[in-house]
């Protein structure tokens, strides 16, 4: 069946409405009202009608022609009227500067400790953040089911895929591709399902592995204390106190003075007058064997630390989670 009129109508001002320019509207004209348009056919096909209805017929669609006239015509002038981009904008107004972005601090901290160990002589590696329970705790003699590995709130991906809770699997990686001496720092993210003022469930740490002939816990020591001195000031001492890892012993944790404070106790070392900074120790024998390296031969010794630690301590910042608000306020003044 033929459209009727008022469905030609219809068309032409749904397709009107969305007409954005003056060409557009010129075109939709043409096809509804032009010698071969819509409308026109129309019209003309009213001859072919019985005679009773001609009238009535030609009379409304003699209307709707009117009508679409009219309405083409408005549009035109209503664009036309419109005020250009120049009236809209003042154009002689200073424009708005871009705000350049920067490196997040804890970037900038990660950048700062790898600095001071490239200058010590050691290297920068990276490993996988999704990472295989064998890198993560097996080769480091965290044995299946053994308490040690509560020390560490772990999200597992399957049974044998976590996200990686600390950065020492880097330190297995990197030893079971080469042979000793190695002398490296390993930077990135790791994942803890741990959240509140003092703890976001990713953060970063810094591992570092030195391994050769004859090395001590004094060098462990002397590579602290210069990294430290580095880092804060040369006022900043250290204090090692026992601890445990299942891949170091014996095993240290590293508290340095209070760099609010400088000892006398404060809250930010809750009157202490210490700050824990890192977790150290000289390699365990098995870590080694399961490398393949000859524990007869060499020692060596690893360490691993916070970064937003060290920053917040740096910067003097009490809520961990500031960094990954992602507030440019706070970001900006670094
Ligand atoms: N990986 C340990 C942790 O995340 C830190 C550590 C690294 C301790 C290297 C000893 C040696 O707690």
């Amino acid at each position: 069946m033929e459209p009727s009129i008022e469905q030609i109508r219809e068309d032409a001002l749904a397709e009107l409405d969305a007409a954005a320019d003056p060409e557009t509207v010129n075109a939709l004209s043409i096809r509804y009202l032009g010698r071969k348009g819509r409308v026109t056919l129309f019209l003309r096909n009213i001859s072919s009608l019985p005679p009773e209805e001609r009238p009535a017929a030609g009379k409304k669609a003699n209307q709707v022609k009117k009508a679409l006239e009219q309405a083409f015509a408005d549009a035109v002038e209503a664009m036309a009227a419109a005020p250009s981009v120049e009236d809209r904008i003042d154009v002689s107004l200073p424009g708005r500067n871009p705000r350049p972005g920067h490196v997040h601090p804890i970037t900038q901290i990660t950048n700062r400790i790898c600095e001071i160990f490239l200058r010590l002589g050691f290297d920068v590696a990276e490993g996988p953040e999704v990472e295989k329970d064998w890198y993560n705790f097996e080769a480091l003699n965290f044995p299946k089911d053994h308490p040690a590995r509560d020390m560490q709130d772990t999200f597992f991906v399957s049974e044998d895929i976590v996200l990686r809770t600390h950065t020492s699997p880097i330190q297995v990686r990197i030893m079971e591709k080469q042979p000793p001496p190695v002398r490296v720092v390993a930077p990135g993210k790791v994942f803890r399902c741990d959240s509140d003022l003092t703890h976001t469930p990713m953060f970063h740490q810094v591992e570092g592995l030195l391994v050769d002939d004859r090395i001590t816990f004094g060098d462990l020591k002397g590579v602290l204390t210069t990294f430290v001195h580095e880092m804060f000031d040369e006022k900043t001492s250290l204090r090692f106190r026992p601890s445990f890892f299942p891949f170091t012993e014996p095993s240290a944790e590293v508290d340095i003075l209070c760099v609010i404070c400088r000892g006398e106790g404060c809250r930010v070392c809750s009157q202490t007058g210490w700050l824990e900074v890192l977790g150290a120790g000289m390699v365990h024998p098995a870590v080694f064997e399961n490398v393949g390296y000859d524990t007869e031969r060499i020692s060596g010794f690893a360490f691993g630390m916070g970064v937003e630690r060290i920053a917040m301590l740096k910067y003097g910042i009490d809520d961990i989670r500031r960094f990954f608000d992602n507030d440019i306020r706070f970001l900006g003044q670094f």
